[in-house]
C-alpha cells in the first residue's frame, strides 16, 4: 500500500554509540542503551517540525544476536518499556509506529507490546515512526525476490526493468526510498541497513554518541542535506541566471 502520508522528508538513522557513551562514563553498557532511548523520545517529537514525515530507526540488527545475552534482552526489555510508556504520545503526536524486521525471534511480551502499539496509533499520520527490530537489509531483500519470482518463469520473461521495479515497489511500499541516512557513534558503515532504499541517499556520519544525539545535532544534518545537490545520476544543475549575468559571476 502506497503510504498516505504527505510528502516530506524520509530520513533513517543508525542509532549507534550507546555502548561507548556508557563506558566512557564508567557505567554498563545498558545504560548507555537506556539514554539512547531518551533520545529516541526527544528526536521523534520534534522530527515533523523539522519537514520529516518518515522516520526509520535501526535499534537491533540481526547481527546484533551475537552480543551477551544480558544486553540483548536488557534491548528488548527497553524497547517494550518505551512502547508501553509512548504509545499514549505517539497518538498524540500524530505519529504512526511500524516495526519492520523479522518478528519470528522475537520475545513473545515484545511482539505484544508492537501489536498493540501498531493498532493504537494506525491513524497517525503526521509521522512514519518505523523501528527496525531484527532487521537485516539483505533478508529483506531476499524475501522481496523470492515474491516475484513467480513472473520470473512467465513466458516470456519479463524485462529486467519491471523485475527490478516490482523489486523495488516491494521494498519502497511502505515508506518510499530514504532522502538522508544519519550514522551517528563515529563508524562509517551501513551495518545492512536499507541497502535498497538509500541507493540515492545523502549521507551524513557524526562522530556523536547517540545518547547525545539532540534536535541540534537532527537539524544540522538536514542543514548539511540541503546543501547537497542530489543528481540521481544527472549533471549539476546549472547555475541560476543572476548568478552568472552578475558582476564576478562566471564568464
Ligand atoms: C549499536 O550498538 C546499538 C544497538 C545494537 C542497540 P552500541 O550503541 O552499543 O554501540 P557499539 O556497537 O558498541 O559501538
Ligand atoms: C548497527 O550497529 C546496528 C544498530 C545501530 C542497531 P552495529 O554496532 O551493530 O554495527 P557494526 O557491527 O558496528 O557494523
Ligand atoms: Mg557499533
Amino acid at each position: 500500500m502506497q503510504s498516505t502520508f504527505p510528502e516530506g522528508l524520509h530520513v533513517a538513522i543508525i542509532m549507534d554509540g550507546n555502548g561507548p557513551w556508557a563506558t566512557r562514563r564508567g557505567l554498563p553498557r545498558v545504560a548507555g542503551h537506556r539514554a539512547g532511548v531518551a533520545a529516541v523520545r526527544r528526536l521523534v517529537e520534534r522530527a515533523p517540525d523539522l519537514g520529516i514525515t518518515r522516520l526509520t530507526l535501526y535499534a537491533f540488527s540481526s547481527d546484533n544476536w551475537s552480543r551477551p545475552t544480558h544486553e540483548v534482552q536488557s534491548i528488548f526489555w527497553l524497547m517494550r518499556a518505551y512502547l508501553r510508556l509512548e504509545t499514549k504520545r505517539l497518538r498524540q503526536a500524530g505519529a504512526r509506529l511500524q516495526v519492520i524486521g523479522r518478528r519470528d525471534r522475537l520475545p513473545e511480551l515484545l511482539l505484544r507490546e508492537v501489536a498493540q502499539t501498531e493498532l493504537a496509533t494506525a491513524e497517525g499520520r503526521r509521522l512514519h515512526l518505523r523501528i527496525a527490530v531484527d532487521y537485516s537489509s539483505r533478508d529483506a531483500i531476499t524475501r522481496a525476490a523470492a515474491g516475484v519470482t513467480t513472473v520470473c518463469f512467465e513466458d516470456p520473461p519479463p524485462s529486467t526493468d519491471l523485475v527490478r521495479g516490482m523489486l523495488m515497489q516491494a521494498l519502497t511500499a511502505d515508506s518510499g526510498e530514504v532522502d538522508l541516512l544519519i550514522r551517528t557513534g563515529g563508524e562509517k558503515r551501513l551495518s545492512d541497513f536499507l541497502l535498497c532504499e538509500s541507493a540515492y541517499a545523502e549521507l551524513v556520519f557524526t562522530d556523536r554518541m547517540w545518547p547525545d544525539f539532540d534536535v541540534t545535532d537532527l537539524d544540522a544534518a538536514l542543514g548539511e542535506f540541503r546543501r547537497r545537490e542530489r543528481r540521481f545520476g544527472g549533471v549539476p544543475a546549472a547555475p541560476p541566471p543572476s548568478a552568472a549575468s552578475s558582476p564576478g559571476g562566471a564568464q
